[in-house]
């Protein structure tokens, strides 16, 4: 079994803040926040600087955490669901270091997140890396995601996504239930930069699920498929400023082809065409009886049907697709760019009979801040 200290490649890291960063933003956050111009922005400038002189970084307050947060968010390129960035609820925990304190709030923001199936967004953020040291690091990728098993002759039972994770955590001391399944949530590994981390297993009232049933299939309840209602991603790292928070999860609301039409479906995850396939008496034989597309269109319905069902919030490529075009019309009317990523925004069925499909995006500026980094960067 592999080690934890083998699997950790060794990074190095600047971690005093760029002064010219830190005033880039404090004058964005000034210009864009009717709140700020009560603030005067030259002194605010200077005590950034001064501070920075003395311990390598400052501290932002509270409505520049949380301006800066959302504009992350809205400089997400993948993102199609960014005409809510304002919405985000942002869960200042900065003082929170200890691996156990932040496993305890990330549950309690996962309940926020969850409210009862009418499902917000959450972000909460943790200690930034400090010239004293680095910040907490949450090494899922998700607050919830399934663990993958391997079992004989190269089945996988699971998420194929979490094998090398579930891997990770097996070697740090996790044990897996006694009898497994296909949908074992795994525990949270949290620990203060690339030290090892400890495990927190999340209470199951934390993690809300949906079981998937076909509004037309009977036998579709049968699979015994399910998926959680909160996509919470963990790994990421906020920057603002030239401070790096590498602990800020943050989640949304699920759009049904996420789960159905990629999750459920990629062969390197659940891999569940054939079997639906089949139950729908579709030959699999040739690839020109279309039987791929069409069960994919109905392991979305399914996805989308379950949630309604359930009362949990849950979105449609159409309906997104949309939306998406009013936030870019909005982020014109502001004067601002909208960088997006035509590859992510175009929804993985049916791509050319939503709006977003016909047309092309400013390109992705990786040097556009605030912003979500990916990990291991
Ligand atoms: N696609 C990812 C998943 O299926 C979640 C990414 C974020 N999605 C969202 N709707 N906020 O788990």
């Amino acid at each position: 079994m592999t080690t934890f200290e083998s699997r950790v490649r060794e990074t190095t890291r600047e971690e005093i803040v760029d002064p010219a960063e830190a005033e880039d933003f404090l004058r964005q956050f000034h210009a864009e926040e009717p709140a700020a111009r009560e603030q005067n922005l030259r002194s605010r400038i200077e005590e950034a600087r001064a501070e920075i002189g003395e311990t390598g970084g400052y501290r932002h307050t509270s409505a520049e955490l949380a301006f800066g947060a959302r504009v992350a968010w809205r400089n997400s390129a993948r993102c199609i669901g960014r005409l809510y960035w304002r919405g985000l609820r942002v869960r200042d925990r900065r003082n929170v270091t200890e691996a156990a304190d932040i496993a305890a709030e990330c549950v309690t923001h996962l309940r926020a997140a969850t409210h009862g199936g009418k499902i917000r967004s959450v972000i909460t953020v943790f200690a930034p890396d400090t010239a004293a040291g680095p910040g907490p690091r949450i090494w899922n990728e998700q607050l919830i995601r399934y663990a993958a098993y391997p079992t004989r002759d190269d089945f996988v039972c699971g998420d194929r996504r979490s094998l090398a994770f579930t891997e990770l955590v097996r070697a740090l001391g996790w044990n897996p239930p006694a009898q497994r399944g296909p949908f074992d949530v795994l525990p949270l590994a949290i620990g203060r930069g690339r030290d090892r981390p400890e495990l927190f297993d999340l209470p199951g009232d934390a993690v809300l699920e949906v079981p998937l049933i076909h509004p037309d299939f009977g036998w579709f309840a049968e699979f015994g498929l399910r998926w959680h209602a909160v996509p919470a991603i963990s790994n990421m790292c906020l920057e603002i400023g030239g401070v790096r928070y590498p602990a800020a999860p943050f989640n949304g609301w699920y759009m049904g082809t996420e789960v159905g039409a990629r999750n459920l479906a990629d062969v390197d995850r659940y891999d569940l065409l054939p079997s639906i396939a089949h139950g729908m008496g579709l030959s699999t034989e040739s690839e020109r009886t279309l039987w791929r597309d069409r069960a994919l269109v109905e392991l979305t319905l399914a996805v989308q049907h379950s949630f309604d069902v359930a009362g949990v919030t849950m979105t449609d490529h159409h309906t997104e697709s949309k939306r998406f075009l009013t936030h870019l019309e909005r982020e014109e009317n502001a004067g601002r760019r909208c960088p997006a990523d035509w590859s992510w925004i175009v929804p993985p069925v049916s791509g050319s009979q939503t709006p977003v499909f016909h047309r092309y995006y400013d390109e992705p500026d990786d040097s556009l801040r605030p912003a979500f980094l990916p990990p291991d960067r």
